[in-house]
């Protein structure tokens, strides 16, 4: 029973952080791409391939949900991110703290497709792989537990 939990616990998980995901595309699409590329170079704003191992999570964040603030209160990035941009600052895009996390995860994994596809290896897979490994595992955990129910009847 508590296995089977789990099963359904783990393959809650992925195919939530699939959707969340999505979601972090759709916002990206929306709001973003007025100012940002991933990979295609710069715009208004810098361009954002490889951001998420330049700066660490909570920058990130911060720097999402309130680009205002971070300039206020003097970032030595954000500050040297307006002087490059030629003084243009972010504007605040008024996003939840959810939106923000499903946006960063949206451009960790771009940043990785882009990896996998300068190796070689077709990005648009990886969402598939990743969903048929968990359905793989899901089904393997039923399987043995339905053949240990078959063991106890004997
Ligand atoms: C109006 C244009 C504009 C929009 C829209 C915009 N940005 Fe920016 N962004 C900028 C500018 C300009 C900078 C650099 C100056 C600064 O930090 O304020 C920047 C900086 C950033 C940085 C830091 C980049 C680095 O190299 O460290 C991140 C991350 C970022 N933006 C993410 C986003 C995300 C995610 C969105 C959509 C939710 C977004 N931006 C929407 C203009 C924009």
């Amino acid at each position: 029973m508590f296995i089977h939990c789990l099963t359904i616990t783990s393959l809650f998980i992925l195919i939530t952080l699939a959707s969340a995901q999505d979601n972090g595309e759709a916002i990206f699409k929306q709001k973003c791409t007025a100012c940002h590329t991933i990979g295609k170079g710069k715009l208004v704003g810098p361009d954002l391939q490889g951001v998420t191992s330049r700066r660490d999570d909570a920058w990130l964040h911060k720097q999402i949900k309130s680009p205002d603030l971070m300039i206020a209160e003097g970032d030595p990035i954000a500050t040297q991110l307006v002087k490059e941009m030629n003084g243009v600052p972010m504007a605040p895009l008024g996003l939840s703290d959810a939106e923000v996390d499903a946006v960063i995860a949206f451009l960790k994994n771009a940043s990785k497709q882009q990896a996998a596809v300068d190796t070689g290896l077709p990005s648009q897979y990886f969402p598939t792989i990743l969903i048929s490994i968990g359905v793989l595992i899901a089904l393997t955990i039923i399987g043995l537990l339905a053949g240990k129910k078959q063991v106890e009847v004997r």
